[in-house]
């Protein structure tokens, strides 16, 4: 009888878990040359640490950035000046400038004890073109134009 139960627990508690793992993840929508954030939520800090990974369609998994009780560290490949590291209280920040279309990937946020690790934050980055700019659509009709009177003159001669 109490076997059963505990086994029951256990089954129920693996079901639990396994809908947990098929969570879909949010999909947030950048603009290139925009500014982004990601944040992950912990829930304290001490003596834990921090990974940041990027995972492209297709490609491997790649490490962002590293962190151990409170000083993140961004892996060679991604220290150039558009990416950067921060935290705040209970929350770690990966923050983008000038996006690209290159940094379209989910991005986790691994967090945890040395023994025991989870990702916090899953989230899939959709990086869109940028939109037709007016000027270039002024300018692209009056060159349409130009290029149709040119072809009439021609067209006209003798
Ligand atoms: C992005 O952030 C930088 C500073 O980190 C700022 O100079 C720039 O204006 C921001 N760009 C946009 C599009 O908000
Ligand atoms: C982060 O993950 C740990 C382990 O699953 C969990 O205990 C904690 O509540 C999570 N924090 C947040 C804010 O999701």
């Amino acid at each position: 009888m109490f076997t059963g139960f505990v086994s029951f627990c256990l089954v129920s508690s693996a079901l639990i878990q396994s809908t947990e793992a098929a969570h879909q993840i949010p999909l947030i929508e950048v603009e290139v040359g925009k500014n982004v954030t990601l944040q992950c939520p912990v829930t304290e800090k001490d003596g834990k640490f921090v990974h940041w990974f990027k995972q492209s369609p297709g490609y491997m998994i790649q490490t962002v950035a590293t962190g151990s009780y409170t000083k993140q560290t961004l892996s060679e490949e991604f220290n150039n000046g558009r990416f950067s590291v921060s935290e705040g209280q209970t929350l770690y920040f990966l923050s983008m400038r000038n996006v690209q279309k290159e940094d379209e990937a989910t991005y986790f946020c691994q967090y945890g004890s040395a023994y025991s690790q989870t990702f916090n934050t899953s989230v899939y980055l959709a990086v869109n073109g940028q939109k037709w700019d007016p000027v270039i659509i002024v300018l692209g009709t009056l060159l349409a134009l130009c290029v149709i009177v040119i072809a009439v003159l021609i067209l006209s001669r003798d």
